[in-house]
């Protein structure tokens, strides 16, 4: 289907590609990963989602059935020279949202990836001949600071850190920022930029929700993301309909935050 948008669109991209990192579990990156998916495409952008953890929970979320689909799943093309992005990429119901799903396999690919030289390069190497054909890709990563994190930043222009407004968040994002200053000095990726810590599970009647708020934006400044999210069952009814909540509840404020987000994305660009 062709968008309004999509006859304005520049051939010549600037394409971004974005991890979702944060190695605690359970803090929202995979929520924020299609949310934020979604967003962009309903702006017109042409967005590519890689699910880059073995839980499969993004490529689920989006409807893929990740039992049924062979070898079309990022873990194949990262190790098998014919298949390539597009090959193993999947169209969504969302007009220019595509998706690389990931099955259980992907649990082998770290120890697979060690024993490679360039290890931590390869999905930049896979990305890298097909980036042209999105405005965002958004890698999903896994909760671990392991080696797929690890290629998912060396593959990425910028992160985004997905920050629960509870009393435990801070604590772990300090190696967190480590890792990306190292992957930066290493030169194994010298322009990877944060682009905002996005609080997310935010409730107004707590009070640690609050301080942690507070304590971010002291310790962060401006690259905290205006926009919070707050705290719904929106997003567990979204998930068990294997939808985005932009699509299963489009006028929700939890949607609307998400569009919000999008909007920031799109202005860090073009600072
Ligand atoms: N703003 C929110 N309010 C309430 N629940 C949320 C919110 N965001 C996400 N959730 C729920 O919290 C759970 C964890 O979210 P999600 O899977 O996105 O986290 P994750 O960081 O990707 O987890 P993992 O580390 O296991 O990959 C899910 O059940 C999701 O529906
Ligand atoms: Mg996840």
């Amino acid at each position: 289907m062709l968008r309004p948008f999509d006859m304005f669109k520049d051939k010549n991209r600037n394409t971004r590609v974005i991890s979702i990192a944060n190695q605690k579990g359970g803090v929202g990156k995979t929520t924020s990963t299609i949310n934020l998916g979604v967003a962009l495409a309903e702006r017109g952008k042409d967005v590519l989602l890689v699910d880059f953890d073995p839980q499969s929970n993004m490529s689920i979320g989006l409807g893929v059935d990740v039992d049924n689909i062979g070898n079309r799943s990022i873990y194949h093309a990262l190790f098998d020279d014919k298949l390539t992005l597009p090959k193993v990429s999947h169209k969504t119901k969302i007009p220019g949202l595509k998706v690389a799903p990931a099955t259980l396999d992907l649990t082998a690919a770290e120890i697979q990836l060690f024993a490679r030289e360039n290890r931590e390069k390869t999905l930049h190497d896979l990305l890298k001949p097909h980036k042209n054909a999105y405005d965002y890709v958004l890698i999903d990563c896994p909760p671990s600071l392991g080696l797929l994190t690890l290629n998912a930043l060396v593959a990425s222009d910028g992160v985004i850190v997905p920050l629960q407004c509870a009393y435990w968040a801070m604590r772990g994002m300090k190696q967190l920022m480590d890792t990306i200053d190292k992957i930066k000095e290493s030169g194994m990726n010298p322009n990877l930029e944060l682009i905002g810590i996005l609080l997310t599970m935010y409730n107004s009647r707590t009070h640690h929700s609050r301080q942690v708020t507070e304590r971010a934006r002291e310790a962060f400044g401006d690259k905290v993301f205006q926009t919070v999210i707050k705290e719904t069952v929106r997003f567990d009814y979204a998930t068990v309909a294997c939808e985005s909540v932009l699509t299963h509840a489009k006028t929700s404020e939890a949607a609307d935050a998400y569009r919000a987000v999008a909007k920031e994305v799109e202005n860090v660009k073009n600072r």
